[in-house]
């Protein structure tokens, strides 16, 4: 991966018809907490990413739904030479942190290991003004609710894959912000490390 800082890097593009169906998925989905040191592809970054908030729709509509098709959430990956910021209407990765942050942010998520031994960790951070500005306290909720659905687009993804994931809740949220660097709106909600199953 990698390039300057502030420079894009156009991510393969997804695959619309493949892997195993949606029942398949599910019931195959579990929590794997232990990951081989097994990178990821750039496809399976691609893929993963899009899965959770990638543009399907010309007018920006994306793979999870959006209250008032507002698009609260931003995706980050944590790879072990960055972090990046995803991009869904391009499809494309910027450069957001030249520097391996799997042990601190380990550390942030209460010493976890799957978060520092994963090859890839997804962050999904919300802008909850975006919702709120329209639905005021209403729009919290619905937030949240919008985190389920990525999250849950990136597990079944992740088993689509033939990977394993679990999703983080237990994590300080301030710990992580400032180990990520984020801007000052995004609130981290969720970490999903990924990779294959050592
Ligand atoms: C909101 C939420 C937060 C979670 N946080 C953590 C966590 O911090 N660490 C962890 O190892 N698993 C976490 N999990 C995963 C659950 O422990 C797991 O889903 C549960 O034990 C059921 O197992 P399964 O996912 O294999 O079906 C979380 C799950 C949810 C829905």
């Amino acid at each position: 991966m990698k390039t300057g800082q502030g420079e894009f890097i156009q991510l393969p593009k997804p695959v619309l018809k493949d892997g195993v169906s949606v029942e398949g998925a599910l019931a195959k989905r579990r929590s794997v907490r232990s990951f081989s040191t097994k990178a990821l592809t750039e496809k399976e970054i691609s893929q993963l990413l899009w899965s959770g908030q990638g543009k399907t729709r010309p007018w920006g509509g994306r793979t999870a739904p959006s209250a008032g098709a507002l698009y609260p959430l931003e995706l980050y990956i944590v790879l072990p030479d960055g972090v990046y910021r995803y991009r869904p209407d391009s499809h494309q990765l910027i450069l957001h942190l030249e520097e391996n942050v799997s042990v601190p942010l380990a550390h942030a998520a209460l010493g976890q290991g799957c978060v520092r031994d994963a090859p890839a960790v997804i962050v999904i951070a919300a802008v909850h003004e975006r919702t709120t500005n329209k639905y005021g306290a209403r729009g919290e909720r619905y937030v949240a609710i919008e985190v389920g659905h990525a999250a849950e687009n990136i597990l079944l993804q992740a088993v689509s894959l033939g990977l394993g994931a679990v999703p983080i809740g237990a994590f300080s949220d301030s710990r992580v912000h400032q180990v990520l660097r984020l801007p000052r709106d995004h609130e981290p909600l969720y970490l999903i490390p990924v990779g294959y199953e050592h």
